[in-house]
């Protein structure tokens, strides 16, 4: 497993006042799309491409364009549908996925509760999208989920990490093609599940608390 932690002055800024419980969701919002569009950077780091010639006003010009199938995005509801927009802006032939996994708040433990995913992914790239990387139990299961379809590499993209959550999906991912991109690396996890420092809880800062 690779892990690149971001390590850029204007992504902690954006990430402190990410942080702030003062912070409104609007510009919650509005930030963490702005994270993600900088992590995707990154994240794509890897992105298969296929060689093509254009004419430039001047001469002919060997580049490359995005290769087929195309990569899908992955985005884990809730929390993750506030990372879509930041990341299509930089894959927008990407296809998008959707998995919908909470976690049982007294086990702690992930449970699938929707699916909208093709059930065939063979060759293909996979960005899986979720803010807050935490016991890691979400995106294991997600992960397996992709690679038990035939995709053929994942690259999660989480804002906040946990040492606890990398140090189990690297256990349960060995020796597979999967990539992590965080934009920062947290202290700990307390008792209830949540990140420390942290931010609180992702999906109720960006859409509030109805269910
Ligand atoms: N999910 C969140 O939204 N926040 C955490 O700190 C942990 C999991």
């Amino acid at each position: 497993m690779r892990v690149h932690i971001a390590d850029h002055p204007l992504i902690t800024h954006k990430l402190t006042v990410l942080r702030d419980k003062t912070t409104p969701s609007p510009v919650f919002r509005q930030l963490v799309e702005e994270l993600v569009t900088l992590l995707a950077y990154e994240a794509t780091r890897d992105v298969h491409v296929t060689p093509v010639v254009v004419e430039t006003p001047v001469a002919p010009y060997n580049g490359v364009k995005l290769a087929r199938p195309r990569p899908i995005i992955v985005p884990i509801l809730r929390a993750g549908l506030g990372m879509l927009e930041g990341m299509v802006k930089l894959l927008p032939t990407a296809e998008v996925g959707f998995l919908g996994i909470k976690r049982d708040e007294e086990t702690l433990q992930p449970f699938t509760y929707a699916n909208r995913l093709p059930d065939d992914l063979t060759g293909r790239q996979v960005f899986i999208i979720d803010p807050m990387l935490a016991t890691g139990g979400t995106l294991i299961d997600s992960i397996n989920y992709v690679f038990e379809r035939g995709a053929t590499d994942v690259t999660a993209v989480c804002i906040i990490g946990s040492p606890e959550g990398l140090a189990a999906v690297e256990a349960a991912t060995h020796g597979r093609e999967v990539k992590i991109v965080l934009g920062q690396l947290d202290e700990k996890l307390n008792e209830q599940g949540y990140i420390v420092p942290g931010l609180g809880d992702a999906g109720d800062r960006l859409y509030g608390t109805a269910q």
